[in-house]
């Protein structure tokens, strides 16, 4: 595999996404090709599961249930998206991958962390971000922002804005766990810092990995 796989991770309102948007728009300045793209959704199936996950039902789904569907959206993912496109030497930007499933379905929900791991790395056909970006921001920070902004709101994604916090609380350190034993993948950023402060040291970290790529 001969290209670059980057994902962006945090609690909700970390501000991932547009970071995620600058280093697309950045590597593109630079004559980059660029795959951006987001978990769960990528592919057609994959979005109409995403309207499963993210919109509310009565009586709620429950935790497997909603574990089987990320891991269904993630394996055609790879398959459709994100294989080819590594194959083909292309950088990928993906908005969330396994270590969310990790964060929200293990630590947030309670599932066991290393069934969960397995049937992840199941799911992914084995594959791993070379760098993971963690925007690591306090949920009840976090909540507030994505609160102020509409687009939850237009799009009727707030299934997990709808957690309490205390849930938010456990992903955040479920995320700052994972970064831990990964230190090597994951970065651990303060999502409070201004966007360009934020963009400046994500821009620089991602030159330095395609500068020894080179070498
Ligand atoms: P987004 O709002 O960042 O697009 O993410 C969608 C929501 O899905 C977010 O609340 C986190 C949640 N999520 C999981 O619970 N497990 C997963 O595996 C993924 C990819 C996202």
């Amino acid at each position: 595999m001969g290209g670059l796989f980057i994902t962006f991770e945090g609690v909700e309102g970390s501000g991932k996404t547009t970071q995620h948007r600058l280093l697309a728009e950045a590597l593109q300045r630079a004559g980059r090709a660029v795959i951006v793209t987001r978990e769960p959704g990528g592919t057609a199936a994959g979005e109409a599961i995403r309207k499963i996950l993210l919109t509310p039902h009565d009586p709620d789904l429950s935790s497997r249930a909603e574990l089987l569907l990320y891991l269904a959206a993630r394996a055609q993912h790879v398959t459709e998206i994100l294989r080819p496109a590594l194959d083909r030497g292309a950088i990928v930007l993906c908005d969330r991958f396994t270590d969310a499933t990790l964060a929200y379905q293990g630590s947030g929900r309670g599932l066991p962390l290393p069934e969960l791991e397995r049937l992840c790395a199941w799911a992914a056909d084995g594959l791993t971000p070379h760098r993971t970006f963690l925007l690591d921001l306090d949920p009840a920070v976090g909540l507030q922002r994505a609160q102020t902004r509409n687009s939850h709101l237009v799009s009727g994604e707030i299934r997990f804005e709808l957690e309490t916090l205390p849930f938010h609380q456990r992903v955040r350190a479920g995320y700052l766990d994972l970064a831990h034993r990964e230190p090597g993948r994951i970065r651990v950023l303060d999502a409070a810092w201004p966007v360009e402060k934020l963009q400046a040291v994500i821009w620089e970290d991602v030159q330095e990995i395609l500068e020894g790529s080179r070498e």
